[in-house]
């Protein structure tokens, strides 16, 4: 076959059937659980201010390389959005609801990121944010609702990290230490993570290079220069999932690609993945990140799941495959007059799936198609039977089965009768 003259881009993916029909119940199903915890929907743009986004973190990756920034036709500087935070934030900011705010969302984002197997240049996630509480029982229940989400698709080969990176005012302390630390053996580190160092040392313990390991693993933890408050903060946390049975592993060396992160964070990891993508979401408090925008100074805390890593995860463990939505009834007309159409409208307002032949095929090539369409149940409108106020149903997937003649009126009930056996 010739090759087509376009083709998606590098890092993106058309989806069609039956993968958008597992994505669509992913999110309903998200949807459906924020909704019963109290979180309402949030559609942000796609597109914001660039300035938006380098609240973010001007260190981090997912600021500094992986933007998709431009300057669209007014002369603004734009960015396509690299996750959604930010965005709610913003919104927060701007239309201040009443506190605490629960928003949930879903839609794509996009990365500049080197794609490969589980990471993507655009890739779906689905989220939820409270915003306005420094409550730790809002981080247990955002955790909760990922846990319980990951558990109701079956996934069960997944680790909750969990780790506290203490108040704003820990941090300078806490990276003294680690300067100190990688500083005393330099020559020991990597050239990358000696100029990982200069800009975001916290980053340096993210470092998978073997090289790297031995110091990485001497180095200062977070959790030994947690506040008071952000330890008490911390311990309430665990508590709460102790007492929901919400297993989790402390992460002292959990590192986040996101800059904003205060206290609580943690990550989602599917053990059925490769390693470097094997967060299936991850999230945690961002206590400064609303004052950043210029908003008031109030508190917040969410997370993001990865959509295609999430369904990877599922591939990778055979469950959740998601709902059946082929057709279940085909229909097969050669009257030439509005028999099909007529059918085919009654059975789709009454909810059943219908698909029907067009083009005046002949009899033998519409049945064809009610067998290559995989529905259980053809309906045959012939001339005969349309002159008698009759149709016939026709089982597909059953031999012995016989095909019954029903009057026109009974067509509904009948078909529902038969997908019901
Ligand atoms: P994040 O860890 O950058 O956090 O992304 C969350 C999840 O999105 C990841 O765990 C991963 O499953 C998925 N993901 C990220 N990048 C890619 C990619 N290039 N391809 C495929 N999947 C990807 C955030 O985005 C934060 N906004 C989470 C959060 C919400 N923190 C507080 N509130």
């Amino acid at each position: 076959m010739a090759r087509p003259l376009f083709q998606a881009l590098p890092g993106t993916r058309d989806l069609l059937p039956p993968d958008t029909d597992r994505m669509r119940d992913l999110v309903v199903r998200f949807a459906d659980q924020a909704i019963a915890a109290g979180f309402g929907h949030v559609i942000p743009p796609m597109f914001e201010d660039v300035g938006v986004f380098v609240r973010l973190g001007a260190a981090s990756d997912i600021v500094s390389k992986e933007l998709y920034d431009f300057e669209d036709k007014g002369g603004r500087r734009i960015a396509l959005r690299p996750e959604q935070t930010a965005s709610v934030c913003r919104i927060y900011a701007e239309a201040r609801p009443t506190t605490p705010w629960k928003a949930w969302y879903a839609g794509p984002n996009f990365r500049y990121d080197k794609p490969q197997a589980g990471r993507y240049r655009q890739f779906d996630q689905v989220g939820a944010e409270v915003i306005g509480s420094h409550d730790p029982d809002v981080d247990v229940e955002l955790i909760a609702l990922a846990a319980r989400f990951f558990e109701g698709l079956g996934i069960t080969k997944v680790r909750l990290l969990l780790n506290s990176l203490g108040d704003a005012a820990d941090r300078p302390r806490y990276l003294d230490a680690l300067r100190a630390h990688f500083e005393a053996d330099l020559g020991a580190l990597s050239e990358q993570s000696r100029q990982t160092l200069m800009t975001n040392p916290l980053r340096v313990l993210d470092s998978k290079r073997p090289q790297d390991a031995a110091l990485v693993s001497a180095a200062p933890l977070i959790t030994d220069f947690l506040s008071d408050a952000a330890s008490t903060a911390f311990d309430r946390v665990q508590g709460g999932l102790r007492t929901l049975g919400v297993g989790f592993e402390l992460a002292p060396r959990l590192v986040r690609g996101l800059d904003y992160y205060t206290r609580t964070t943690f990550e989602f990891a599917a053990d059925s993945l490769e390693s470097a993508q094997n967060a299936i979401g991850g999230g945690g408090r961002y206590d400064g990140l609303i004052a950043d925008l210029g908003g008031p100074p109030d508190p917040g805390v969410g997370f993001a799941l990865g959509v295609d890593r999430t369904l990877l995860a599922c591939d990778a463990e055979g469950c959740f495959a998601g709902p059946s939505t082929g057709v279940e009834v085909w229909i097969v007309s050669t009257t030439g007059g509005y028999e099909a159409t007529e059918a085919a409208d009654e059975l789709r307002t009454a909810g059943v799936r219908t698909d029907r032949s067009f083009d005046a095929r002949s009899m033998k090539a519409q049945m064809k198609s009610a067998d290559r369409s995989g529905a259980p149940l053809a309906v045959i409108i012939g001339a005969d039977e349309a002159a008698d106020g009759m149709v016939s149903i026709r089982p597909l997937r059953e031999q012995a089965a016989q095909q019954l003649l029903v009057p026109r009126s009974d067509l509904v009930a009948k078909v529902k009768e038969m997908l019901e056996q």
